[in-house]
């Protein structure tokens, strides 16, 4: 009998949160709620191919980075892969070949785990409308709920624009398994906004998010940085509708804050800003007060900057990031990204 296959592709971005997921139980569920706005350039493309095998019962796949066999990223992988084949059992049928790559450069310091699992998420769930022959029902929450597994911010990469994961009382179609997209709630203002991530750090991340995460679980602060997360949901919402400036800096700042003193406080402390974060953070400050334009910060789980602008001030401030802060950056390495439409299929 000849071999039937059937194949799948993705691109998927990476996301920037602004309201910060940090702490999680059970199944990758967040204890509380995140706010991001998708990229537009940071992707993984990922096609896998499933090919009819012979041996029906155990998970077979191999996996290539950027055209290499790569063992270190399969065997993260492959829990992942075991979980989902518990829920789409086709999947042991075929031999799965996985191909994958991202638009920016591997240890760059930019968070592949969200363009990676959401990708991936995708194609299996094209996969699986193609190999049952039955449309998924809520396609895209779908496979936000299966990018969670593999990657909590990941499950915010599946939609464009603006994303929220987590259950708040504001938006009763909320939910800790996946995310909803909320353009719908989004004030022009920030439809096209801005961040030029620089690279203050290359390589590889000192603490991984998944140990950042465990952290929490003994942290005395915990339960307050929960509850004011979920109030600062509320209130970013509230922004995000209005189109208020001035309290999207305030507010998203100390977000970005808040995480890295929860890293500073915790049993084990970590501190993964380094001596020209601060100083690219001083500079925002400064040059905000002095020339009253909305340029802001947010930092991830790592030492890199994103700056935040709108779209109106970008002749105004790109400029003077190129010439003020780039030179802080490994490498004078820096990314430019806007808000994105979300994931392709082509
Ligand atoms: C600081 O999604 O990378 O970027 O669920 O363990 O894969 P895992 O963690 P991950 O954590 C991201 C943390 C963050 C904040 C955020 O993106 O909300």
């Amino acid at each position: 009998m000849s071999a039937t296959s059937y194949s799948a592709y993705w691109e998927s971005p990476s996301n920037i949160a602004l309201v910060k997921y940090w702490g999680k139980y059970g199944e990758q569920l967040p204890c509380n709620p995140s706010i991001s706005f998708t990229l537009n350039q940071a992707l993984s493309k990922t096609s896998v191919t499933a090919t009819t095998k012979t041996n029906a019962s155990t998970l077979e796949f191999d996996f290539e980075f950027e055209g290499q066999a790569n063992a270190a990223f399969a065997d993260k992988m492959r829990p992942f892969l075991q979980r989902l084949s518990e829920d789409m059992p086709w999947m042991l049928q075929y031999h799965l070949n996985i191909q994958s790559s991202n638009t920016f450069p591997h240890s760059s310091g930019i968070a592949s785990s969200a363009s990676a699992y959401s990708a991936l998420a995708l194609c299996f769930c094209s996969l699986h409308e193609q190999i049952s022959g039955q449309a998924l029902d809520m396609f895209f929450q779908t496979a936000s709920h299966y990018a969670r597994i593999g990657s909590g911010s990941a499950c915010r990469s599946v939609y464009g624009g603006f994303n929220l994961w987590g259950t708040c009382n504001e938006l009763p179609d909320s939910a800790n398994e996946y995310a909803i997209n909320i353009d719908d709630l989004v004030h022009p203002v920030f439809k096209h906004f801005q961040d030029t991530i620089l690279i203050v750090e290359r390589g590889k991340k000192s603490v991984s998010s998944t140990a950042g995460h465990a952290l929490l679980k003994q942290h005395p602060f915990a339960e307050k940085r929960f509850n004011i997360a979920q109030q600062q949901t509320g209130q970013l919402l509230g922004i995000l509708k209005s189109g208020d400036l001035a309290a999207f800096i305030q507010l998203v700042e100390s977000e970005a804050y808040m995480l890295h003193a929860m890293m500073m406080t915790s049993s084990t402390p970590f501190m993964l800003m380094k001596p020209n974060t601060l100083a690219i953070i001083e500079k925002i400050i400064e040059h905000r007060n002095k020339t009253g334009l909305h340029v802001l910060f947010t930092l991830d789980a790592g030492a890199n900057v994103h700056v935040l602008y709108p779209e109106a001030e970008k002749a105004a401030i790109l400029p003077w990031i190129q010439s003020e802060l780039v030179g802080y950056c490994q490498n004078e390495l820096y990314f430019c990204n806007e808000v994105g439409k979300g994931p392709q299929s082509k």
